[in-house]
């Protein structure tokens, strides 16, 4: 596992640098996709080259990580329209290039195998961005995941609804209860995985995920396992290292 510590700015600029090289040595990449706030900042430089430095997406193609349970279709933390909104729109991505789970299935674990199934047909996904919650998950994977799990419903946690309440108007009681996300095996199965952390709020989730033991308890850890990890985390969110 490879650890940057460098301020935030800085850390857009090395993922976004990860994701150009790829573009450019395999124009037909598949991206995963992560939301939250901190990608953010990468979706910003990677529009930023695309109208600037002419960076293609036509032949790429993007993959997200989770999504919410029965969130209507236009619902603006709908995670399919906050990756709209974020980045497929500002690189020219048409709505076909970009899959996710779909949270509003009628037969969701149908769904969920629909989704490992067009991943997998997809080739694989290439470079994975990710965040982390502060209680160690990724994507959705909350504390108690299995490490090999796949695309699957999940109950989100008090934390992680507390967490994301501030995308609902600050009342965790409008945060869905509910999402289906991709697995921990599902994501260790990308080719390589870039996370992003900042803030003092995730140097105990850093410091499990870095230095703590591979524990389900702290999902983000099993990323010590994979042969291609880039961990890239500023001052504070590195304080516990
Ligand atoms: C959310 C998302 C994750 C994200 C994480 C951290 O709940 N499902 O994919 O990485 O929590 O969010 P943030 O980057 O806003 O701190």
């Amino acid at each position: 596992m490879e650890v940057v510590i460098a301020p935030a700015g800085r850390l857009a600029v090395l993922a976004a640098n990860a994701i150009e090289a790829l573009l450019r040595r395999k124009p037909d990449a598949v991206l995963g996709l992560a939301t939250g706030s901190s990608p953010l900042r990468v979706y910003d430089e990677l529009a930023r080259r695309h109208v600037e430095a002419g960076l293609s997406f036509a032949q790429a193609r993007g993959f997200m990580l989770d999504e919410y349970v029965d969130l209507p279709t236009d619902h603006h933390e709908r995670y399919r329209n906050v990756i709209e909104r974020e980045i497929a729109s500002r690189v020219e991505w048409a709505p076909e290039q970009v899959s996710g789970p779909d949270g509003g299935a009628d037969d969701l674990p149908a769904a969920c195998e629909a989704y490992e199934r067009a991943i997998a047909a997809a080739g694989g996904v290439d470079l994975q961005l990710l965040g982390v919650g502060t209680d160690g998950h990724i994507g959705f994977n909350e504390p108690g995941s299995s490490l090999a799990s796949r695309t699957r419903i999940k109950t989100l946690t008090h934390q992680t609804r507390a967490d994301n309440a501030r995308f609902f108007g600050g009342d965790v009681d409008l945060v869905p209860r509910h999402c289906v996300t991709q697995g921990l095996g599902t994501i260790m199965a990308a080719r390589h995985l870039v996370l992003l952390a900042t803030g003092k709020q995730k140097a105990e989730a850093v410091h499990q995920l870095v230095e703590g033991p591979v524990s389900a308890m702290w999902p983000a850890s099993v990323m010590q396992l994979h042969p291609h990890a880039t961990v890239l985390v500023d001052d504070a969110a590195a304080s516990r290292l």
